[in-house]
């Protein structure tokens, strides 16, 4: 079980409080001015990611207590217990095993006394059996021509994933374009299928519950469309597979019992591209590159799971915590300087902030603390060309991490240079910032008066002081992309063992569901709907307008 500490009561805490007060006019330009050791010390390498952590507000001391702060909140026993498959998501009473995915076939893993690591294998080679047939071309269409286009019918966890590592992974994308219909929106689905030919389409409905009304509702009309393109119902079994935990559903679907694969309760929405949830992902790239994907997720497994205090993942879970908690931080941006990782900002926010975005602790008591923060960002160096500013110059702490590559897949060699030279340069800026004696020399250079100078010079100056952490790799492929994947899941899980939260349920979306139904009936059947005045109002507006 995971312990139920509130962190705060913590003598590591109270020691941390009084080290932010004390710490609080530091700057790191001085530390890395009195101390040339400093990057080598708060560095780190795992799994093929090499981390700077440097150009950050710590101290040896505060970075201890950190520490400590890890140790009396007994991380390494809920390491522990989520690796061993206990029940570590309390409210719903299940176990969190997505790690369990990536085990190599030699080792087992006991969950409710059998082996699962059988099963995991089992299923992928059913993905890798199927995905080859199709890509080699030997699984045809209804009228014999060959899959040129997967469509991926899901939403949040089953969507996201298999999205962002399809567009991660775009040089390895050889002849089958991926598709994505995830929201309900109905201009997505008319926009996607304006662009597939039925005869050589293949949709993979993706839903762990098989129930979640957008995919329902996308799975149904992508049936109606490939129908009416002449298509007989006998035809459905060789475009249209299944993804899921709830093979009852898909049965009821109309989908064949051949075509559906499967996972486990165990593995949560948001944790589930390493399972059949990847089968988009096996077919655009190949299952090779998928097995890679595992090996540098396991590779980060094994690294968290014996470094575990001092792991990667816990350095930047404790940096959070520190920006979050005693700087009040609320936001955290996530910079990657590779076009290819455009949408990994997207996939955290569902990893991050519906894993932590909880105000009950783990004993049902409201916190009074910071959770998980806004998770935002988007690839350099297009942002910095849009909110940069207010990271640089603005009334808020907004730590941020920096993602990239030496190498790059393209061959532009000036723009790569461009590239790596704008992230490099972003994070010294944010660390050093200008002076106003730097700003003032700077204008006299440029040839202002003294009294141009004088109006001129507040907005030149930079504060700095502004934390990042710079993750690198040699270059992003399979194996990189999935150490960086689970780098972050470790660290979400971290932060949620000190705030002492439970991280892998989500509530929080429920909600919402469940008021959109007597509203959709009032729509639907042209009904009065009784409510509060408000939704009242605008329900009554949109349905004048329609
Ligand atoms: O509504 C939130 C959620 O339950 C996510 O956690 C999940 O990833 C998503 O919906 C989709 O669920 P499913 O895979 O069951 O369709």
């Amino acid at each position: 079980m995971l312990p139920k500490k509130n962190p705060t009561q913590t003598e590591s805490w109270l020691k941390l409080t009084n080290l932010f007060d004390d710490h609080l006019f530091v700057h790191m330009r001085e530390q890395f001015d009195q101390d040339p050791s400093r990057s080598k010390r708060y560095s780190q390498q795992a799994a093929g990611l090499f981390l700077d952590y440097s150009k950050n507000r710590i101290t040896d001391e505060i970075w201890q207590n950190l520490k400590d702060l890890a140790n009396e909140l007994d991380l390494s026993t809920a390491i522990n217990a989520q690796f061993t498959g206990e029940e570590i998501n309390g409210t719903e009473k299940r176990s969190v095993l997505h790690t369990a995915l990536r085990l190599p076939s030699s080792q087992s893993l006991i969950h409710n006394g059998v082996d699962v690591v059988p099963a995991v294998h089992a299923e992928l080679q059913h993905m890798k059996s199927f995905s080859e047939k199709v890509r080699s071309g030997e699984w045809k269409g209804y009228s014999g021509r060959e899959i040129n286009t997967v469509v991926n019918i899901g939403i949040g966890g089953s969507d996201l994933g298999p999205v962002m590592v399809c567009e991660a992974l775009k040089p390895y994308h050889t002849s089958i374009q991926p598709r994505f219909i995830s929201n309900v929106d109905g201009s997505q689905i008319t926009a996607v299928l304006s662009d597939c030919d039925p005869e050589t389409t293949l949709f993979v409905i993706s839903s762990k519950s098989f129930t979640t009304q957008e995919t329902m509702t996308n799975a149904q009309s992508a049936k109606n469309w490939f129908l009416a393109s002449g298509a007989k119902h006998q035809d459905v079994a060789r475009h249209f597979v299944a993804v899921s935990t709830n093979l009852e559903a898909v049965r009821d679907f109309g989908i064949d019992q051949q075509n559906v694969f499967q996972f486990w309760d165990w593995v949560g929405g948001r944790y589930s591209l390493w399972s059949a949830i990847g089968l988009s992902i096996c077919l655009v790239v190949g299952f090779n590159n998928f097995e890679e994907l595992l090996v540098g997720a396991h590779e980060m497994d094994k690294h968290f799971q014996q470094e575990g205090i001092n792991s990667m993942p816990t350095t930047l879970a404790l940096l959070g915590v520190w920006y979050s908690n005693f700087y009040g931080a609320e936001s955290y941006a996530i910079l990657p300087y590779n076009q290819h990782l455009n949408r990994f900002a997207a996939y955290l926010q569902q990893a991050d902030m519906e894993s932590n975005g909880k105000s009950v602790d783990r004993n049902g008591n409201p916190v009074h603390y910071q959770t998980g923060p806004i998770i935002f960002g988007e690839p350099g160096t297009n942002g910095q060309h849009a909110f940069y500013q207010l990271i640089h110059q603005g009334t808020k702490l907004i730590p941020a991490d920096f993602i990239v590559a030496a190498k790059n897949h393209h061959g532009l060699a000036n723009h790569h240079h461009q590239l790596v030279a704008n992230c490099l340069a972003q994070t010294q800026a944010l660390m050093m910032g200008k002076t106003a004696h730097e700003a003032e020399t700077e204008l006299k250079t440029q040839g202002l008066s003294s009294e141009e100078i004088e109006v001129l010079l507040p907005f030149k100056i930079f504060e700095g002081n502004r934390p990042t952490n710079t993750i690198v790799m040699e270059q992003l492929n399979p194996k990189t992309l999935g150490a960086l994947i689970a780098l972050y899941e470790h660290k979400i899980f971290v932060q949620g063992v000190i705030w002492n939260i439970y991280s892998y349920d989500q509530w929080g979306v429920e909600l919402g569901k469940q008021l959109a139904k007597p509203i959709l009936k009032a729509l639907e059947e042209d009904q009065v709907f009784e409510g509060d005045a408000s939704t009242k109002q605008l329900l009554d507006l949109i349905r004048k307008f329609s």
